[in-house]
């Protein structure tokens, strides 16, 4: 008879995870009164629950500036452009992350050159990226994946070395610190998602943060439509609408307000499931960075070995622990499995100076292409605000999934 769930035996936890986001009538309270006395729409830009929101999550985060807009796509686009980086540029991006990382690049007119990332961490490998740089490179965009930092005491020292821009793309990090700097505010701009499933969100919406003036005007002149936001100069620039409507915003400021207790929640259940999965056979935890002096993440990330799961990779054991009531996933495919970034089959403008840059025969990831495909899994944030029985739950879990691991190979995806 079948003992995992997946296969029809009974599962670890049949308690839901705790829903997310968390809301209640402040939330409402918060959208009917911009509704019924406020602005709504996000012109003109700044509205005023947009301001109150991004004061408050830069000086949270410990940076001067936040810009508030649609998305956290957007926002490395409009920090790229900020930053003067366009047509002929190369970004240098990890090879493990959201496409929109790369993506921000395209939007912005350069070519995202994609490296590998470290072993130990999964993320961006500052050797891999030093090899990267040529004169056409313009920044570098690190991703602070699951609940890691890349190392930006040694992203930002080749930075400077040559004269690069660091974009952290933050997406992942609300209310993480590095050496006690806050997640975005080491490099020229950070930038944060919030979207639906992220650690702080209003459905939809992103944050730039920066410590630079001049940025952070260019910045709100490119998401209001190019407006000069210099009264003086009346200066114009290209740019688009980007702006995010006061309700969304007014969500914002009511999420944020919970935002450190559940931030400090999760980081309680993170380290007791560090605690106990101590020793789990077939599972390793990455070692946290010791610069990252607070913790603030989206997804847990764990390493399981496959040979330990009777050969199963990390999805059938994602599928595996989802059935048993653990909320749990894989996510991003390493991106040389991305057809988008294959010139030859995708639509992007490969210029003759770039071609070799996106040379298919380059695309050769081992470090994220092993972690993507066969060891790294995810565990919802959620896992980590049910106490301490929803993380006992997610330790029992991954045992048993390894325990029987030999009835996966039925169910291998
Ligand atoms: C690493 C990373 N970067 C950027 C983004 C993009 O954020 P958004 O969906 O708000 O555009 C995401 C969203 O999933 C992400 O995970």
């Amino acid at each position: 008879m079948s003992v995992l769930a997946i296969n029809g035996g009974t599962r670890v936890r049949s308690e839901p995870y705790p829903a997310w986001p968390q809301v209640d009538q402040r939330d409402a309270d918060a959208v009917a009164d911009v509704v019924l006395n406020g602005q709504i729409g996000g012109w003109p830009e700044p509205g005023p629950r947009n301001a109150e929101f991004a004061a408050r999550f830069a000086s949270y985060q410990g940076a001067s500036h936040g810009i508030v807009m649609v998305n956290g796509t957007v926002t490395m686009e409009v920090a790229l452009k900020a930053l003067g980086i366009g047509w002929g540029d190369e970004v240098i991006v990890p090879a493990l992350t959201f496409a929109a990382t790369a993506y921000a690049a395209i939007a912005a007119g350069a070519l995202p050159v994609i490296v590998d990332v470290e072993s130990e961490r999964w993320t961006i490998d500052p050797d891999a990226v030093e090899a990267a740089i040529t004169p056409r490179t313009r920044a570098i965009m690190p991703v602070h994946l699951g609940q890691q930092m890349a190392d930006m005491d040694r992203l930002a020292a080749i930075a400077d070395r040559h004269g690069l821009a660091l974009v952290e793309d933050c997406a992942h990090a609300h209310g993480q610190r590095w050496g006690g700097r806050g997640a975005g505010c080491i490099g020229a701009f950070g930038s944060f998602s919030h979207q639906s499933s992220k650690t702080l969100t209003a459905g939809e919406g992103g944050t730039l943060l920066t410590g630079d003036d001049d940025l952070a005007r260019r910045a709100h002149s490119i998401i209001d439509c190019g407006r000069p936001k210099d009264a003086a100069e009346q200066q114009f620039t290209f740019g688009a609408n980007y702006r995010l409507g006061e309700l969304a915003c007014a969500l914002l400021c009511t999420q944020l307000d919970r935002f450190e207790a559940q931030r400090a929640e999760r980081e309680t259940g993170a380290r007791l499931f560090e605690q106990l999965a101590d020793g789990l056979t077939g599972v390793s935890i990455n070692p946290i960075h010791p610069q990252i002096t607070r913790w603030g993440f989206y997804r847990y990330l764990f390493r399981i070995d496959p040979d330990a799961f009777a050969g199963a990779t990390c999805k059938t054991v994602a599928d595996a622990l989802e059935a048993e009531g653990i909320a749990a996933e894989v996510q991003y495919p390493p991106m040389s499995r991305y057809d988008l970034f294959q010139p030859q089959l995708s639509r992007l403008p490969v210029c003759v100076v770039h071609a070799n840059r996106l040379d298919p025969g380059r695309m050769s990831f081992p470090v994220a292409e092993s972690a993507g495909e066969r060891e790294a899994v995810y565990l919802n944030e959620s896992v980590f605000r049910a106490g301490r029985q929803g993380v006992e739950d997610a330790v029992t879990a991954i045992a048993k999934v390894q325990q029987h691991a030999h009835e996966l190979t039925a169910v291998r995806t």
